[in-house]
This record gives structure tokens, C-alpha cells and sequence, in this order.
């Protein structure tokens, strides 16, 4: 009876579900493209020295100080940079900033399904920019959507595939009357850096990027990301957060977190070196590979037996993440896959031996 009370738009939809979230210990999990190594210790420092502050006091509602951090290190202002409760809600802000009910948002398929969850709560329409099996771009085929899109949302690295597209490629998804988001999330773990020389392109105007502590600062438990644009664009957006989307213990994680590059830089470094001896262990494995720019790698097999795998992996507590894609292919064809997040070299040694048993039983009987 109640559920009358509830807009069709909410009950309508299912909802997003994240990745599986064991809370007991004993698992190795690679399913959720966490940072398998913990943050700085100006991290832990920081965060005691505000635990043993001023706590009562309600943190600065517009955060200041991480956002002249963050400024700092894309070489930009403190006014281009919007701090927010993770990447996600910095998501929710933009579409709630720039999407009327019933307008239309785009975003590649395969990719980030929240994006679509977010328009269904929006009372948004969206349509899927379909990618080359190769997981390039066909621009002629999306340009219509792209040409009728308020919002066009492209992760960058791309997830699950972890290619990264060219800033020529982006450039072209601009919306000619709307804005493009270009959600880095995973943006640390590219072999050749990058920090907002899209903004500063032609066409750069009406991008926004967006960039998350939760992979490449180890800080998911902590949730902390800003967004990076024009300061006209970010004035529209802070008028929409909460007032006090930030919390203390975040901000003084985050702040300590960009601080410390050293630490994060030589992390990165070592999950890019794990990434690689992963992806090409996978290939002796009979798995095809994308070359991955993130911390995960996308990889299928030509016999299809990804349900499979997964499972018999779980059952020998190894999460990886099990991912279909239905319709993702011109003609209807799906795409399905194991998106593997690139753990410890430890951890790594631990799935690549199982991944060889599961195979060497699969051909034995
Ligand atoms: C493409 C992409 N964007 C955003 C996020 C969310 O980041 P956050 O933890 O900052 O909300 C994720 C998390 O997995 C992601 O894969």
C-alpha cells in the first residue's frame, strides 16, 4: 500500500548493486578495484589528530583547503575544483545540476552502469553509445545520441574493459548543447599521467572531470573525490551538494592523502608492474586481455566458461568480478567477462594458482 507513496521513477528501477562486499576475513578480493595497499601513514597521522579535535564543530561547508590541494596538483585554482563524498555523489551533483526530467544522458556500453541509475532517478532518459568490438569508438554511429545529449558520461580508463581513449576521441563527445564528464577514477594508474589537459583544450569549456581518493589513495572506506572544471560550471554545482558533504575525518584523510604523491606514485607504480605480469600470465592461460591503463584487466575466454571460473574461484574464496553486458553488440549480441582488480603480487600468485588448477581440472575431465 505504501509503495503508492513512492515515485514511479524510484519504483520502477532496481537499483545499482555494487560489487559483493565479504565483511569477514580470509578472502582475496580482487572484485572491487580496491587499492590493495593502505594509504599513507600522513593519512593515519592526520586522521588522529582530527579524531582528537574539534569534532562538534561542523567541517568548512565549501573545503577550502583540499580544494586548493587538488587545484594545486592539476596547476589550476581552488574555484575549479568541487570536493564531494566520493566520485558517485559528484555523479549524482551533475546530473541534479545540468539534467531536466525527461532529458537525455549518454554513456558507453559496456561501462559504468551507474550512470543509468542515476538518469532513471533523474527522470532522465539515456541511450548507450555502443563501442567496436576492439573497444574503440565509431563516431559517425553515436554522433546522433551524442548530438541530442544534455550529459555524456565516459569513464577514463574505461571499466570493465581498462583501455584508456585518446583526448582526441574525447574531444569528439562533447555534446554540441551540453557537457561531457570524463570520470577518471582511475586516472593514477595510466602509464603516462594526465591532469586536466582536456580542460585546457579546445571544446575544454564544457568538460568536467571527475577523480576518486578510493583507487589510486587507497582510501575507499574513507569515500572522498572531487570534480575539475570551469569555475562557471563548479559555482552551479556546489549550489546543489549538501552543505556539508565533506565530513573532518574525510577531509583531513583526503588532504593528507594528495599530500603525500610520493606515496601514492610509488603505489602505483608497483600495481602498473603487478598489472603487467598479471595480463600476460593470463594470456600464457589461454584468456584474452585488453591492454589495461587501470587497476583492474577485463579478461574473456574464446570458450565462454566465465560464470564458470568465477564461481569455481569463489569457492577457493577468490572474488573476482563475474560481468555480462546483454545487448552490447550491434544485432544484440552480449558481452560478458572477468574483470580481475590487480591486487598484491602475493594476492596475484594466489589467483594465477587457482586460475591454473580450475583449468588444468577443466581439461582433465
Ligand atoms: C568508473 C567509476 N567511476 C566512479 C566510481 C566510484 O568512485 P567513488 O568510490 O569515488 O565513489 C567507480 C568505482 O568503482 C568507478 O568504477
Amino acid at each position: 500500500m505504501t509503495a503508492s507513496f513512492i515515485r514511479p521513477d524510484v519504483r520502477r528501477i532496481a537499483g545499482y548493486t555494487p560489487g559483493e562486499q565479504p565483511q569477514e576475513s580470509g578472502w582475496i578480493k580482487l572484485n572491487t578495484n580496491e587499492n590493495p595497499y593502505p594509504p599513507s601513514p600522513r593519512v593515519v597521522a592526520a586522521l588522529r589528530e582530527a579524531v582528537e579535535g574539534r569534532l562538534n564543530i561542523y567541517p568548512d561547508p565549501l573545503a577550502r583547503r583540499f580544494a586548493a590541494k587538488a587545484g594545486e596538483l592539476f596547476g589550476l585554482d581552488p574555484d575549479w575544483v568541487l570536493p564531494a563524498n566520493g566520485s558517485d555523489e559528484n555523479l549524482t551533483i551533475l546530473m541534479r545540476t545540468f539534467v531536466d526530467p525527461g532529458e537525455l544522458i549518454a554513456y558507453p556500453y559496456p561501462s559504468y552502469i551507474l550512470y543509468e541509475t542515476l538518469a532513471d532517478l533523474q527522470g532522465a532518459a539515456h541511450e548507450r553509445l555502443p563501442l567496436r568490438e576492439d573497444w574503440s569508438w565509431d563516431h559517425a554511429a553515436v554522433r546522433n545520441v551524442i548530438e541530442r545529449a544534455k550529459l555524456v558520461f565516459v569513464p577514463n580508463p574505461n571499466s570493465p574493459s581498462g583501455n584508456r581513449w585518446s583526448d582526441d576521441d574525447l574531444l569528439k563527445l562533447v555534446p554540441p548543447r551540453g557537457v561531457l564528464v570524463v570520470d577518471e577514477a582511475y586516472g593514477d594508474f595510466c602509464d603516462s599521467p594526465h591532469r586536466g589537459e582536456l580542460l585546457r583544450a579546445a571544446g575544454g569549456e564544457r568538460i568536467v572531470l571527475t577523480r576518486t581518493l578510493s583507487k589510486s589513495y587507497s582510501l575507499a572506506g574513507v569515500r572522498m573525490g572531487f570534480a575539475v572544471a570551469r569555475p562557471e560550471l563548479i559555482a552551479e554545482m556546489r549550489k546543489v551538494k549538501d552543505s556539508y558533504n565533506c565530513d573532518s575525518l574525510s577531509l583531513a584523510a583526503g588532504l593528507a592523502a594528495l599530500d603525500d604523491q610520493g606515496w601514492m606514485q610509488e603505489h602505483a607504480g608497483r600495481i602498473r608492474r603487478t598489472r603487467a605480469r598479471l595480463t600476460a600470465r593470463l594470456r600464457e592461460l589461454g584468456f584474452a586481455v585488453v591492454d589495461s591503463q587501470a587497476n583492474f584487466v577485463w579478461a574473456t575466454r574464446a570458450d565462454g566458461r566465465h560464470r564458470e571460473i568465477y564461481e569455481d574461484l569463489k569457492a577457493r574464496r577468490v572474488l573476482v568480478r563475474y560481468m555480462h553486458f546483454p545487448d552490447a553488440r550491434a544485432g544484440g549480441g552480449s558481452v560478458d567477462g572477468l574483470r580481475i582488480t590487480v591486487g598484491t603480487d602475493a594476492e596475484i600468485d594466489r589467483l594465477l594458482e587457482a586460475l591454473s588448477e580450475i583449468l588444468a581440472s577443466a581439461t582433465d575431465s
